[in-house]
């Protein structure tokens, strides 16, 4: 092959690669999620990437426009219409109908699936990313509203974040749906309001008076509007337990369709990351698509795109630390062998350790081991092995210890 015809080097348009540094981000971005959903009490569930493309298509206008313009899709060999889900939500709404006679309520259920969606790649905008799902079934209560939200408050918390970090802004669809009543715009109209106010923030406030203008809704509907009763419970329910940086915000109406009451979106207040995180709400009639009888779900999805940007730009990223605690290098191929048992030794009593093959020059295996960022070095040579004795080198101090072999094992589990 010439050089001209060597394939690229470069992932698929707006999806990425994982090298290890990459993967340990998402592990602790998971964990964190793992952790904080189990203590409010929900489990996790996973599905399949693969759904019959239907699962999109039938839930209206503005999601017929994601079923044709942002999923991937495609026919499988045997003619069906398949997508790579976009969301989760269908999925998990399919999930409950399907063991509706079986599952206890409140169902309290969490997911990080990898979504896809075709979309121009843009900051905090790509075709596939890692998005946690955190949903509640089976309880039409307020409370259930809030409890959601208070979930996604303790993961700001738990990622580092402070309250004045992020605010949590809700809006209403109740609220709008009684609007559009009284301004009494008919479902198309009022579909477009509320698409209008979507993009709201990405708007001059003289294209937004512009947009209400044709739609005759009165320039003043949305200027100093008080919390509807649904908004106003939720934020006190959030303030007796000390949550203070939520806020009513008609503005909020996000994009789906399936939404029925109080949405929501986390922003970051940062003036570098001015933009929405992540968001969710309620919504009552989803598993009506599989099955007559409507499961109230209400929750939200957070992707780990938005919530790097957010950790990168308050320098809240953990810093990369290798899962290897050990590296042995060999001064000769002839003692691999023992190098070899001596790994196997500290993996016996659980230290992850790697061994060289020696079959390059030591100071290459030493870099090797630094760039890894493996922590700790140890050569292993006739000398050491016929004298029992190892020097620990710590490769980011450059400190050495001088350890028996069977004192190897607990130096580094004491670690
Ligand atoms: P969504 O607002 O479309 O809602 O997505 C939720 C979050 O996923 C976004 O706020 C963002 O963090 C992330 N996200 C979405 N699209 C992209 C993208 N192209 N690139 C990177 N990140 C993205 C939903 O998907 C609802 N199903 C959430 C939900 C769960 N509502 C109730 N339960």
């Amino acid at each position: 092959m010439s050089k001209k015809e060597k394939l690229s080097v470069e992932p698929y348009k707006g999806v990425r690669d994982f090298f290890p540094e990459d993967q340990a981000l998402l592990t602790y971005l998971f964990e964190t999620y793992r952790r904080v959903a189990n203590r409010y009490g929900y489990v996790e569930y996973h599905a399949s990437i693969l759904e019959p493309s239907e699962l999109y298509k039938s839930k209206g206008a503005e999601n017929e426009e994601m079923v044709n313009e942002q999923t991937y899709s495609f026919t499988d060999r045997g003619g069906r219409e398949v997508t790579l889900r976009p969301e989760m939500t269908p999925t998990v709404a399919r999930l409950v109908a399907a063991r509706r006679r079986d599952l206890g309520f409140p169902l309290r259920l969490f997911s990080i699936p990898n979504v896809f969606r075709y979309e121009r790649p843009q900051r905090g905008r790509l075709r596939e990313h890692w998005q946690l799902n955190v949903d509640l079934f089976g309880s039409p209560s307020l409370s259930a509203d809030a409890e959601i939200i208070s979930v996604a408050h303790a993961l700001m918390k738990a990622f580092g974040a402070e309250e004045k970090d992020f605010q949590i802004r809700i809006g209403s669809r109740t609220f709008l749906n009684s609007l559009t009543g009284k301004l009494a715009l008919d479902a198309e109209n009022g579909k477009k309001l509320i698409n209008l106010l979507d993009r709201r923030g990405k708007m001059s406030g003289a294209e937004f008076a512009a947009g209400l203008k044709d739609l005759g809704v009165p320039e003043d509907t949305f200027v100093n509007i008080h919390a509807p009763g649904d908004a106003r419970e939720v934020i006190n329910l959030l303030n007796n337990l000390g949550i203070t940086n939520a806020v009513f915000d008609p503005s909020i109406v996000r994009g789906f369709d399936y939404y029925t009451g109080l949405v929501f979106e986390v922003f970051d207040t940062h003036p570098d990351n001015n933009r929405a995180l992540f968001g969710g709400g309620r919504y009552e009639n989803l598993t009506t698509l599989f099955d007559d009888e409507a499961v109230s779900g209400v929750g939200f999805g957070m992707g780990d795109v938005t919530m790097k940007d957010f950790l990168e730009v308050r320098g809240l990223l953990p810093t990369y630390e290798s899962p290897i605690t050990v590296y042995l290098a060999v001064a000769s191929e002839e003692v691999s062998p023992q190098a070899l048992a001596i790994a196997e030794e500290l993996r016996g009593e659980g230290v992850n350790a790697a061994v060289d093959f020696g079959d390059k020059k030591l100071a290459d295996q030493i870099k090797a081991a630094a760039k890894h960022s493996i922590p700790y070095l140890i050569v292993v040579g006739e000398d050491e092995i016929a004298a029992g004795q190892f020097t620990v080198r710590d490769l980011k101090t450059g400190t050495e210890e001088l350890l028996d072999r069977e004192a190897l094992p607990s130096f580094f589990t004491s670690k």
